[in-house]
C-alpha cells in the first residue's frame, strides 16, 4: 500500500473556528478522518499531521525526501514567504518524490501578499478554491497519476 503524507501548516489546526467564512466549518479532526477515508477507498495510506512550527514542517519534508513519499502539503502562511521549507520542497524531486499543494480558499481571490507562492514551483500540482475536498482531488491525483 502505497504512503502518502498529508501535511498542513500553521492554524490550520483551528479550522472550523478560524475565520468559517473563508475556510468553512469543518474542524482538523474532520479533515483527517476526511483524508483517511478518500485513502482507504483509494487504497492508500494516508498520515495527516499538522504543525504551527516552520522547523518540524521541513523535517516532516525530510522525512518524505529520505522515505520516498509523496506529499499533500498545506502550507499555509508559510506558502507566502518561507524559502526554506521551499528549499526542502524542492528536494522532493530528487527521490521521485511528487509533491502537490494544497489551499482550502483561492489566495488568488485574496489578499495581495496571498498571491505569491514561493512553493507552486517546485510543486507537481497545486489545488485552490475547493474547500478541504481539495485534499480529495489531489490525493486522487497521486492515484491515477
Ligand atoms: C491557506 C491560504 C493561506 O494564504 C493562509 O495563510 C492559510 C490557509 C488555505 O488553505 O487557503 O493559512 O493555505
Amino acid at each position: 500500500m502505497s504512503k502518502v503524507l498529508v501535511l498542513n501548516g500553521p492554524n490550520l489546526n483551528m479550522l472550523g473556528s478560524r475565520e468559517p467564512e473563508v475556510y468553512g466549518n469543518a474542524t482538523l479532526s474532520h479533515l483527517i478522518d476526511f483524508c483517511t477515508s478518500t485513502g482507504a477507498e483509494l487504497g492508500m495510506e494516508v498520515d495527516v499531521r499538522q504543525t504551527n512550527s516552520e522547523d518540524e514542517l521541513i523535517r516532516w519534508i525530510q522525512e518524505a525526501f529520505e522515505q520516498k513519499l509523496d506529499v499533500v502539503l498545506n502550507p499555509a502562511a508559510f506558502t507566502h514567504y518561507s524559502y526554506a521549507l521551499r528549499d526542502a520542497c524542492a528536494m522532493l524531486k530528487s527521490s521521485n518524490s511528487r509533491l502537490i499543494e494544497v489551499h482550502i480558499s483561492n489566495p488568488h481571490a485574496r489578499e495581495t501578499f496571498r498571491h505569491n507562492s514561493v512553493i507552486s514551483a517546485v510543486a507537481s500540482g497545486v489545488i485552490a478554491g475547493f474547500g478541504i475536498q481539495g485534499y480529495a482531488l489531489a490525493l486522487r491525483a497521486l492515484h491515477d497519476n
